[in-house]
């Protein structure tokens, strides 16, 4: 065969302008995937910074509820509330936790009474209101399993009665969604969803949100005993089958830029929605090289947003929620 004189194929044709780039685009960004993560503390009129997040802030109730209308004006379907508990209601039993009036149920119950157009997704895990800052309670140096779930249990039915819309249990352990469906059920709470964290590594990314809600200081060891090893692929698809199996609704895998491969493959295999969490280390890495100039700080955010997006997922928990909300809105 006759070498071509030119390329064959020339795929820079359909780069050539605005209008062709625009007309050939096989993913839209927009402001309906994103589900913006928010720290509450106790008090009234605190916006306090938190160090290894700049720009990310923990927020009395007061100012929980003006993010929360922002959110919303903003377009943004969700926020996910993350209490930041003081250390005098830190116990081993963690009762904190199912406590109707605890700092998270106040803000679900602001939040709702301010009448807002947007869902409110919470966090099911014990490690904020742990003495010893772990997710499941521990004896004997050993995170229980069964007695935990009995503890989310309480701790979810406590958060849809203050009117939680979405259920995000992120502690990994055994059975929990099973359990958590059918306590729903069983109170009245047909209509409350529940988001698995699904696909949740033993991941270093988590590092400045263990300072964000104050559980560095606290957490002894590691939580190798119950999220998944980042080397494990097929662990992490069987506890995405699991858990809708269960009873979840939606599932998300997390951290998310390092693990896109798995959005792909869950999103793929069970279709199910599917989101990711970027998460405090992911934020921290973009904010940092940002704030030094090193990298276009918006652009990069956005190009991170298209990633998640090509890789599957319905949504995204992301920090950066209202900025990329305020560049996605023009
Ligand atoms: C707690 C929880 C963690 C995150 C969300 N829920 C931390 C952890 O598992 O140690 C991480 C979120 C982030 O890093 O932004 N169960």
């Amino acid at each position: 065969m006759p070498q071509a004189a030119f390329p064959a194929i020339r795929h820079r044709r359909l780069r050539a302008s605005r209008a062709l780039r625009n007309l050939v685009r096989e993913h839209e960004l927009s402001v309906n995937d994103l589900i913006w993560p928010i720290f509450v503390r106790d008090g009234t009129g605190i916006e306090e910074p938190i160090s290894s997040m700049p720009g990310v802030y923990r927020r009395s109730v007061d100012k929980i509820v003006e993010a929360a209308r922002e959110a919303a004006s903003l377009g943004i379907p969700a926020i996910c509330l993350f209490p930041y508990t003081d250390a005098s209601l830190k116990t081993e039993t963690c009762e904190e936790a199912w406590n109707p009036d605890n700092l998270s149920n106040r803000a679900i119950r602001a939040i709702r009474d301010a009448g807002l157009d947007i869902a409110i997704m919470t966090d099911v895990a014990l490690d904020p209101y742990n003495s010893n800052g772990h997710d499941g309670i521990v004896r004997d140096g050993v995170i229980v399993n069964d007695d935990t779930v009995e503890a989310l249990v309480k701790m979810a039915l406590a958060q849809a009665a203050a009117g939680a819309d979405i259920i995000g249990p992120s502690d990994m352990m055994d059975g929990r969604i099973g359990a958590i469906r059918t306590a729903l059920e069983a109170e009245g709470h047909q209509n409350v969803t529940i988001m698995s964290y699904a696909a949740k590594f033993a991941s270093a990314y988590y590092g400045p949100f263990r300072d964000a809600v104050g559980a560095s200081g606290a957490l002894k060891g590691d939580k190798l005993t119950y999220q998944i090893d980042p080397a494990n692929r097929r662990a992490a698809l069987a506890c995405v089958e699991r858990d809708l199996m269960e009873g979840a609704d939606m599932v998300m895998v997390k951290p998310g830029l390092p693990y896109l491969d798995m959005v792909r493959e869950v999103k793929d295999r069970f279709g199910a929605p599917t989101y990711a969490y970027q998460v405090s280390g992911e934020y921290a890495m973009i904010a940092a090289a940002a704030a030094n100039g090193w990298v276009d700080g918006d652009k990069v955010m956005v190009e991170s947003m298209m990633s998640f997006r090509r890789a599957g997922c319905d949504g995204v928990l992301t920090y950066f929620a209202p900025r990329l909300a305020q560049i996605l809105n023009g």
